[in-house]
């Protein structure tokens, strides 16, 4: 069996594990600091997994389903299950299997396959639905930007696509597409909660038995062709549409905020929704440019005096409407997973308008979210395009997933953090602690996309099983079996069984070393402490991410007592120091620095993105460009600033080009228009070349900032650097460096620190 791959490091599998050999027991796991792991890239695109045009075998026993794994016996046609050891025969037409003509599911490399079910309906795949809810209480300008950047979506939407319409603002608009002559309208108030009967009642949705819509049938209700219209039929309505929408008409006050019901306006969503098109992948794509400030969900007053809450007023529990609207957007998650239906949040606004709020109706639906100063700006223009974009550039969004989990016995599993919710469903693995969207073997995600990346945490039976039969297995195994709707319409159930090595962590830590990933780790970490963050009060994150390094490094370290200069650490661990000192100083732990929405955001990425991109968004990259040397990586410190050169920092979320104070000199007298200085044209020209890579391939499309030393936007780039220089050896540092005013420790003396610590007895 191969070992993970070092190019790729998350494979074929899509899996990465902090740990790569599992300690045997629930003590020795304890002991090894980090916790159990794994994270899983669950519909990441490889050409390598074969997709098989049938349904799997499943177990009798424990339903997990067959797998290269599986001890097979050819000639009784017989194979063992690797999680119970159940014997399964196998069905008649399986028959013709050998040694040397075995069904896809049993080739040895191929650990993840896809079964694409034919569809056996009559009725054709369900339509993606795509039902947009515009905020109105915006100025001009904005409403301008926000016509044409849905004009541009329409036009890229699938034919076969349905799209409704609603706005709001001080009350909710719900246009009628598919009335004839002109739009007709339904208007809600939006000052209260609307229960969802009367939403449906007033709609005309109501089934008359008061009885849900009969399943199956194509249309249920006359909804559909009413509200929700094929774009190939509506491109022409809907820009009619847009060229009449018009700001908010309702007069607002000097000195306050306008009235704008965001909440209502997602209840009348939803509960569209629920009667058109349950069970099916549709998307609430909500464009709000400001704060709910009327019926649930508000987050502020209308006083314009009244600031929106701050993490200060978060922790000192000043946030008087807080905790209320998190608790309607709680209620509209759980209708949203019940029907299916995906919460999409493209905020755009300079103040906040409730994200840290709405985040539990995005996270848990698996939607995505967006947010940037304007809906100009080309962090909202370019991303929003993205969505609707086919072929390369396409997020491959997919509808109704779920995601169920098998493992070997010994291996308990206390809950996943990222975009997913608990289907509570019970078993014989589900842990007795829970961590995030916990108590359950099984989870929705009502969307899910190419990138979308889930961490599970384990923990290990307390049972002393060495005397139980099976024990002696050396292996552990992982099934991940996730079911979706492409965006095709295609079901597909993609299956990827993982395995790894038990070891006797007291008897050999050797290879416990060398199966630890430190930058899943790090990941891990910053999830785990941004999920405690979240949930836990008074929880101090930079304390607990200490206590772990210290323990990290007293266990795994090499080191004479007491003596901290004889401290070093194992490869495996050497980066992982680095990475913590830098969660330490990152938007996730310092949030003070930040709004409780750019929190909520920052937070929302880091748990969906794949370990490479959150990596990024912890410690960023920097590359150095300069004359006669090619781009190289440079150390993430004020040291690599200098004058003749430029850096490309990429923090994920914002990517900034910084010239230095000679570069930025010679730029200004236009050198690189004269023909003798081609090479500092290219010079300038290779950072803005690789930048834009990173930009065209990222989504959210992230803010891309181009400064000079000592410019008011270095800022960008020199929040990110280790102080090494600081104060006081400021005269000691090399001519053309920067200097941070900064109290933070730096690296040096973080380390210096932790050796101390690490060391002691
Ligand atoms: C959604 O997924 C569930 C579970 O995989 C499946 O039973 C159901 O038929 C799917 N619904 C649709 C509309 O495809
Ligand atoms: C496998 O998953 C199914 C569905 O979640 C569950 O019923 C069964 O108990 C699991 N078996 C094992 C061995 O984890
Ligand atoms: C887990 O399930 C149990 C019983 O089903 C319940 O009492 C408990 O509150 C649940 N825990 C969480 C965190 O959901
Ligand atoms: C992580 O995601 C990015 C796209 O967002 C992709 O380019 C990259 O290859 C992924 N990394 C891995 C290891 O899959
Ligand atoms: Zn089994």
């Amino acid at each position: 069996m191969s070992e993970i791959a070092s190019t790729d490091p998350e494979g074929v599998d899509g899996v990465r594990m902090t740990w790569n050999v599992w300690p045997r027991s629930k003590v020795e796991a304890s002991k090894c600091v980090i916790p159990l792991a794994a994270t899983i890239a669950l519909i990441r695109s490889h050409p390598d997994i074969p997709q098989l045009p049938y349904a799997p075998l499943r177990c009798k026993t424990c339903t997990s389903a067959l797998n290269p794994f599986s001890r097979v016996d050819f000639t009784a046609k017989i194979w063992i299950c690797p999680f119970c050891y159940q014997r399964n025969h196998f069905p008649p037409h399986y028959n013709a299997i050998s040694e040397t003509n075995l069904p896809g599911e049993l080739y040895p490399q191929y650990t993840t396959v896809e079964y694409t079910i034919p569809h056996s309906d009559p009725n054709p795949p369900p339509s993606p639905v795509f039902l947009f809810l515009l905020d109105t209480c915006i100025i001009e300008e904005e409403i301008n930007y926000l016509k044409s950047a849905l004009g541009r979506a329409i036009g890229l939407l699938p034919d076969n696509a349905l799209v409704g319409f609603v706005s709001f603002g001080t009350q909710v608009q719900v246009y009628e597409l598919g009335f004839s002559d002109m739009s007709k309208v339904y208007v809600f108030r939006g000052s209260k909660e609307i229960p969802k009967d009367q939403i449906l009642e007033q709609l005309g949705l109501a089934s008359a038995s008061g009885r849900r819509p009969i399943k199956g049938a194509p249309f249920p209700n006359s909804g559909v062709s009413r509200f929700l219209l094929p774009a190939s039929d509506c491109e022409y309505t809907l820009n009619a549409l847009l060229e009449e929408l018009q700001r908010d008409q309702w007069p607002v006050p000097p000195g306050k905020r306008p009235a704008r019901c965001t909440g209502v306006a997602l209840s009348v969503a939803a509960g569209l929704l629920s009667a058109c098109v349950p069970g099916t992948g549709a998307r609430i794509i909500t464009l709000v440019g400001g704060p709910c400030t009327e019926g649930p969900g508000t987050i502020v007053s209308k006083d314009l005096s009244d600031p929106v809450r701050s993490h200060k007023d978060l922790d000192k529990d000043a946030a008087p409407y807080f905790k209320k609207a998190v608790k309607f957007y709680d209620g509209l998650a759980k209708q949203l997973v019940s029907q299916g239906h995906v919460l999409d949040v493209f905020a755009s606004a300079l103040d906040q308008v409730g994200v840290a709020e709405m985040k539990v109706a995005v996270e848990r639906t698996g939607g995505l979210v967006v947010l940037s100063e304007s809906f100009g700006h080309s962090v909202f223009k370019d991303s929003f395009k993205r969505v609707f974009e086919d072929g390369e550039q396409s997020l491959g969004l997919c509808f109704n997933g779920t995601l169920e989990i098998n493992c070997s016995k010994e291996i308990k599993i206390q809950g996943i953090v990222g975009p997913c919710t608990s289907l509570e469903k019970k078993g014989p693995s589900v842990a007795d602690t829970v961590i995030g969207e916990g108590n359950t073997t099984m989870w929705k995600m009502c969307g899910l996309d190419k990138s979308t990346c889930l961490t599970v945490l384990f923990d290990l039976s307390s049972s002393d099983r060495s005397n139980t039969p099976g024990a002696v297995n050396p292996q552990l195994y992982l099934q991940f079996l996730t079911s979706y709707q492409g965006p095709d319409g295609q079901l597909v159930l993609r299956v990827t069984t993982v395995t790894r090595r038990w070891v006797d962590s007291a008897v050999s830590s050797e290879e416990l070393v060398q199966g630890f990933d430190q930058e899943t780790a790090a990941v891990v970490m910053a999830r785990y402490a941004s999920l405690k963050m979240e949930t836990e009060e008074t929880f101090d994150a930079t304390r607990w991410l200490d206590r772990f390094l210290i323990r990290l490094c007293s266990k795994f370290g090499d080191y004479r007592k007491d003596d901290p200069s004889s401290f070093t650490l194992n490869p495996s661990f050497s980066l992982f120091p680095q990475f913590m000192f830098n969660l330490r100083r990152s938007q996730f732990v310092q949030v003070f620095n930040n709004s409780p929405d750019e929190t909520a955001y920052f937070r929302m990425l880091l748990n969906r993105e794949n370990i490479s991109n959150a990596a990024v968004m912890i410690q960023p990259s920097l590359i150095s460009y300069s004359f006669n040397s090619l781009p190289a990586p440079a150390l993430l410190d004020v040291a690599s600033i200098a004058a003749d050169r430029i850096l490309l920092l990429d923090s994920y979320f914002s990517v900034v080009i910084f010239h230095g104070m000679t570069i930025a000199q010679w730029r200004n007298l236009g050198y690189q228009n004269q023909p003798e200085h081609q090479a500092f044209a290219q010079l300038l020209q290779a950072p803005q070349d690789d930048a834009n890579a990173v930009i065209r391939d990222r989504f959210p499309v992230p803010r891309l900032v181009v400064c000079d030393q000592h410019g008011s936007q270095a800022r960008f780039l020199l929040a990110k650097l280790n102080p090494s220089a600081t104060y006081n050896n400021a005269h000691e540092m090399a001519a053309g460096s920067d200097v941070i005013f900064t109290d933070d420790v730096s690296l040096q003396v973080f380390f210096e620190h932790l050796q101390r610590l690490a060391v002691q007895s």
